[in-house]
């Protein structure tokens, strides 16, 4: 029996604007995005912008449902927008943003397990790590460089062949 290790590694900006430029208006878009959320269940607000390789950006907020696991992430809704109208072209980053008016959102928000492995779908297609740039209620900004070091392990389409 042996144990495998390995780490992961993100960065912690204290404010958005030490973000490179592109990254500071990607991330401005999803800040944006939140206002359009659909959240009157969670009233969790959250917005997503993605940067295509070609430069275009496509933003989506969350949108939830009465019916509640019908609902979708505002990552899942920028991401597949992107997609269906620029089918193949590269996903550069996606920027998350959120904020809610029941409590203090101090650390970013993080997506879940299904928004990362859509992610990880698009990543492998393109074989270009995804920049993942996260912000919650505060300044403070964590940047992830590539999908492996949200999903560790991740499954890959390659798995379904022999
Ligand atoms: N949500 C997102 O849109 N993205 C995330 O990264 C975390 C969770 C949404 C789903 C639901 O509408 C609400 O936030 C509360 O989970």
């Amino acid at each position: 029996m042996i144990e495998r290790r390995f780490s992961i590694s993100f960065t912690e900006f204290d404010r958005s604007s030490e973000l490179s430029g592109p990254d500071q208006e990607l991330m401005q878009k999803a800040v944006e995005a939140t206002s359009k959320a659909y959240a009157p269940y969670s009233t969790f607000h959250v917005g997503a912008a993605v940067r295509l390789a070609g430069g275009m950006i496509y933003t989506g907020s969350n949108q939830e449902n009465s019916a509640y696991p019908s609902g979708i992430c505002a990552e899942r809704v920028a991401i597949f927008s992107a997609s269906s109208q620029r089918p193949g072209e590269t996903i550069e980053a996606v920027a998350i943003a959120a904020h809610t008016d029941s409590f203090e959102l101090f650390n970013p928000v993080t997506p879940c397990g299904s928004c990362r492995q859509v992610m990880a779908e698009y990543q492998n297609l393109s074989g270009k790590p995804i920049r993942i740039i996260m912000k919650g209620m505060t300044e403070k900004v964590w940047l992830v460089e590539g999908v492996e070091n949200l999903l560790p392990l991740m499954f890959q389409a390659d798995k379904l062949k022999k």
